[in-house]
């Protein structure tokens, strides 16, 4: 799908479908303005439709009168006064929803005003609506494909949107990053291969190294390597780093979760729902999206990003239930369930992290609990922290980008729970089990600012979709990442 700013057209000769905003209290001059072209057949639809201008609201006008486009589709922003740039966003996401399908090949889009901001914010909305997985489809009716191949988003200063519109774009293009490797099912991307396509990043201006398993047992990696042990695929930690900051200034630091398939290992999965295991490496994938975006917009920060790529089967040689293993930090665990996995890969991949990196803060992504799920649902991930600065830094990115967060309690007394009679913790207690499953990787952070977010509800279905977010992978963390890095760590 093609994005462009043009400026403004006349109305009357436009083809294909027209879009224009209006507020609960009105229309905007763009509106107006089509409005008038038509004969009042927006106005006419307005009242005829109990249109009210609420978010998300939209009129669809076939065939309008006094101009030649098919359509001139009215969506609605909300409140005037509350303008923001995601009103621009949703409205624009909307609008493609809407006419996606329609028949019409063109969309010419107003936002609600002209400015570079507007437009580019715009085009984001548009572009991360438009994203679909279609890889492995060999066939598709013609009438189950989106007609929509082209966006004209009209803008006061063409060449001021299209700056505006280079962060955003490269935004977009993370997002898409991480939505495709969490769409991927397992068969087609394994640690290795994961690892591979992390590497195709260098040509942004990254620098990728991939340890393998002889790498990571030279590091005393025994907590992540016990995940592994059980798969035909090799287990992988990619170590990727942008340097856009200071020499020596610490470096921001991300850490994912990349379990390329979770079936649980020895304590194994029921059947029902397995299969959505495969997008259990969304932290990591967020990670690698939100790396491409830093180096894409060349952030001013040194960033580093650490994914822990395994692959958790059940295997003659898998690692069984009270099997103790030792972690690069030297701490002995205790593995009583294999299918608490995640912990045992970030262990390993935050305690490396720290001691390589010494960064000044760590935040890591994983679809860690099915816990996090009963609590928040799939719209809102767990914030788990041991820094309130940090904690109110991502809370302001969650409001500022619409990746929501609420911070989680890391309840000392729930501690013991994960004590074991036999090694230095073990990675099962009982409840509450997000809350157990933090305080169990805070162990191997050492005193850095550290948070962990559990995306185990947001990163995957159709519970928590939003106009621009699909159906499936949703990208969750790629733009609260890259915001957190704007907003506090750059310059
Ligand atoms: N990958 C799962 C968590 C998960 C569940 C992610 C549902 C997405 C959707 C994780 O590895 C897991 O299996 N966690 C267990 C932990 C338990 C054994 C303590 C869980 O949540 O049941
Ligand atoms: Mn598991
Ligand atoms: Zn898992």
């Amino acid at each position: 799908m093609q994005i462009e700013f043009v400026a403004a057209p006349k109305v009357e000769i436009l083809t294909g479908a027209i879009a224009v905003v209006a507020f609960e209290d009105g229309l905007t001059a763009a509106a107006g303005a089509l409005d008038a072209a038509t004969q009042g057949a927006l106005s006419r639809a307005i009242s005829a439709g109990r249109f009210k201008g609420k978010a998300g609201q939209t009129v669809d006008v076939i065939a309008p009168p006094g101009v030649k486009a098919q359509r001139a589709l009215i969506v609605g922003a909300g409140d005037r006064t509350a303008v923001k740039a995601m009103t621009h966003e949703t409205a624009a996401a909307h609008v493609y929803n809407a006419v996606k399908m329609s028949g019409s090949t063109k969309l010419v889009l107003y936002p609600a005003d002209g400015s570079a901001q507007a437009c580019a914010n715009a085009a984001l909305g548009v572009a991360l609506a438009a994203y679909r997985f279609d890889r492995y489809r060999t066939r598709l009716a013609e009438d189950k494909k989106p007609s929509v191949t082209t966006v004209k988003i009209v803008a006061d200063d063409v060449k001021a949107a299209e700056k505006a519109w280079g962060p955003l774009k490269a935004l977009s293009e993370g997002v898409t990053f991480t939505r495709d490797l969490v769409s991927e099912p397992a068969n087609i991307l394994y640690p290795e291969e994961f690892a591979r396509r992390v590497k195709t990043l260098e040509s942004v201006g990254l620098t990728v190294e991939i340890l393998d398993e002889a790498a990571m047992t030279k590091l005393g990696m025994g907590s992540l390597l016990g995940v592994g042990q059980g798969s035909r695929r090799e287990s992988q930690l990619a170590v990727i780093q942008w340097r856009g900051g200071a020499g020596k200034a610490a470096p921001v630091a991300f850490v994912g979760k990349g379990v390329c398939f979770d079936t649980g290992g020895i304590s194994i999965k029921p059947a029902e729902g397995m299969e959505d295991m495969k997008g259990d490496m969304a932290g990591a994938a967020a990670v690698a999206g939100a790396m491409y975006v830093l180096a894409s917009r060349k952030a001013k920060v040194n960033a580093v990003g650490i994914l822990g790529l395994v692959e958790n089967m059940p295997d003659g040689n898998a690692q069984r239930p009270g099997d103790i293993v030792t972690s690069m930090s030297g701490q002995t665990i205790e593995v009583l369930n294999t299918d608490a996995e995640g912990r045992l890969v970030l262990a390993d991949a935050l305690w490396y992290c720290q001691d390589r990196f010494k960064p000044k803060v760590m935040v890591d992504l994983a679809t860690l609990t099915g816990a996090i799920i009963i609590s928040l649902g799939a719209s809102i991930a767990g914030l788990f922290s041991n820094n309130d600065d940090l904690s109110a830094n991502l809370m302001a990115t969650s409001e500022a980008t619409g990746e929501l967060l609420w911070r989680m309690p890391m309840h000392k007394g729930y501690e013991k729970q994960i004590d074991s009679p036999v090694a230095d913790m073990k990675n099962i207690g009982g409840k509450p089990g997000s809350v157990l499953a933090a305080l169990f990787l805070q162990k191997f952070v050492n005193d850095v600012p550290w948070a962990h977010l559990d995306i185990a509800g947001v990163a995957w279905g159709a519970a928590g979709a939003t106009p621009v977010s699909p159906e499936q992978a949703s990208g969750f963390g790629v733009r609260l990442l890259d915001r957190l890095v704007a907003d506090f760590y750059e310059g």
